[in-house]
């Protein structure tokens, strides 16, 4: 029996619509949805009581963890002194400080201003708009293409959704946005030059020269920005080289071409430093966040500009102003608690326990699975890692069954933890845990996957082995 009331049972079955879900599966009056309610640091609580590790911090936002009271009270004590200011208007107290805050801490310089949003998406949206307002001000109106990777997310906003790499997702609303281009993702467990396990950067710079190509074939003259992450989500957590990474930057500065870092998921501690550009040694002209920013206690997001680029849209003359605006975006108390959600990321360097923890982790997940037949590799960078897994470890065949991801993350619930089993590229399990994660529970994470795992190996008749789960503290796990 589920514990929602009957009308609240008819109201899931016939009013939420949650995102990128099949409604299908909720809409029957029997379903049994899993309703968060509570959390603490790196644990959530559903309605009858089971406890879970949240190995996913929400959607990779809740970096600082759940229960974090200074955030709240910073956001009660702006919304009590003033609940809302608009940004097309006025600056708020908090505004001004969170820009100041950024524009400190991005890789885009101290000069950089900050364009406020509510999300990821619309961080996008924004850098795409100031890129291509950007290049047609220098007098290159005709730099309107955006070059992006296969199989990256930026969100789903037509903006952002054209320069979108994941095809599944693209698809069914055209016409999108013209002037998408997309270029191959390197990928070094699968990459397509050497077969897979770049020993060096050749291949690396490889894939740097396949940019090249598509530069020159578009024109350099036709291109307004180039958008990637530095470390890919959709895949699951594909490091992107660093000597890519620094000779794409090469080819900005030579093409005249802005470069576009989107850190929604690699900023804020999550792979480390506090951007994913900044850990790779390279400077881009946008950053994109929002997520942890908040650590998702409110929704926002920024486009941080470098402040060359900006310039180009201040003047005394109203005609030169961006052309672009939010309502809610910046909400002050959305900004109160990103200033005081950085104050915590700051005071508990949670960014170098990311690293450290991170480092761990994936250790400790090659030691649990590192032979196991259907995991190819572990990876990542800090807290933002992911198991591949395969049908055959020593092929690197894929493994593409049906439902099967659908199946795995089940198997993940069960046993206590919520994360990701993704399958947008190749199958992985995701694992972007709060960067407050204890050892304890670190270690219950490792056990849960790697004990999922196997289940899933004795699934397929790989892998017959049973793994003890660690009797750590308690976990009030699902019974079924
Ligand atoms: C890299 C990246 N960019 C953009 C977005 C879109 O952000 P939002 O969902 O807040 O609109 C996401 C969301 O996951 C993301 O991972």
């Amino acid at each position: 029996m589920s514990s929602l009331t009957t009308s609240q049972q008819q109201a899931l079955a016939e009013n939420v619509w949650l995102h990128f879900f099949q409604m299908g599966h909720l809409s029957s009056l029997g379903a049994r949805p899993t309703v968060l309610v509570r959390g603490a640091g790196s644990r959530v609580w559903d309605q009858e009581g089971n406890e879970y590790l949240d190995g996913l911090s929400g959607l990779f936002t809740v970096n600082a963890g759940y229960g974090r009271h200074e955030i709240t009270a910073a956001m009660a004590a702006q919304l009590d002194a003033i609940a809302y200011v608009s940004p097309f208007s006025f600056p708020s107290l908090p505004m001004i400080e969170l820009s100041a805050k950024l524009a400190a801490l991005a890789p885009t310089g101290p000069r950089s201003r900050v364009f406020l949003t509510t999300g990821g998406s619309d961080a996008v949206e924004a850098a795409l708009k100031i890129a291509k307002a950007y290049q047609r001000r220098r007098g290159f109106a005709e730099r309107t293409k955006v070059i992006a990777r296969r199989s990256a997310y930026h969100g789903t906003s037509m903006g952002a959704l054209s320069v979108n790499g994941v095809t599944s997702i693209r698809n069914g609303f055209g016409p999108l946005v013209p002037g998408a281009r997309h270029v191959p993702l390197p990928y070094r467990y699968r990459c397509d030059f050497c077969g897979g396990g770049c020993a060096d950067d050749t291949c690396a710079l490889r894939y740097a020269a396949e940019v090249e190509r598509l530069i020159e074939f578009e024109g350099p003259e036709t291109i307004a920005a180039i958008i990637l992450e530095p470390v890919q989500n959709s895949g699951g957590a594909i490091v992107t080289p660093p000597a890519y990474l620094r000779r794409v930057r090469e080819l900005c500065d030579a093409h005249g071409i802005l470069l576009i870092s989107d850190e929604v998921i690699c900023g804020f501690g999550r792979v480390g430093g506090w951007f994913g550009a900044q850990e790779m040694g390279v400077s881009p002209d946008i950053v994109t966040c929002a997520k942890a920013l908040t650590s998702g206690y409110a929704p926002l997001g920024a486009a941080i500009v470098r402040g060359t680029i900006a310039d180009a849209f201040v003047s005394e003359r109203d005609a030169d102003k961006l052309m672009h605006g939010i309502t809610f975006g910046g909400h002050p108390a959305a900004c109160a608690a990103a200033l005081a959600n950085l104050q915590i990321l700051e005071q508990e360097a949670l960014g170098e326990r990311s690293r450290t923890m991170g480092d761990y982790m994936q250790r400790e997940l090659r030691a649990a699975l590192g032979d196991h037949p259907n995991v190819g590799e572990v990876r990542g960078m800090g807290l933002f890692m992911a198991v591949e897994l395969v049908r055959d470890r020593g092929t690197r065949e894929s493994l593409a069954e049906e439902r099967l991801m659908g199946w795995l993350s089940e198997q993940l619930k069960r046993r206590g933890l919520i994360c990701r089993a993704d399958d947008r590229l190749e199958p992985v399990i995701q694992l972007a845990p709060p960067l407050v994660i204890t050892r304890e529970e670190a270690d219950r994470c490792v056990a849960i996957v790697a004990d999922a795992v196997h289940a899933l190996g004795r699934k397929l008749g790989t892998a017959p082995v049973m793994v003890a789960l660690p009797a750590a503290e308690p976990l009030a796990v699902a019974a079924d």
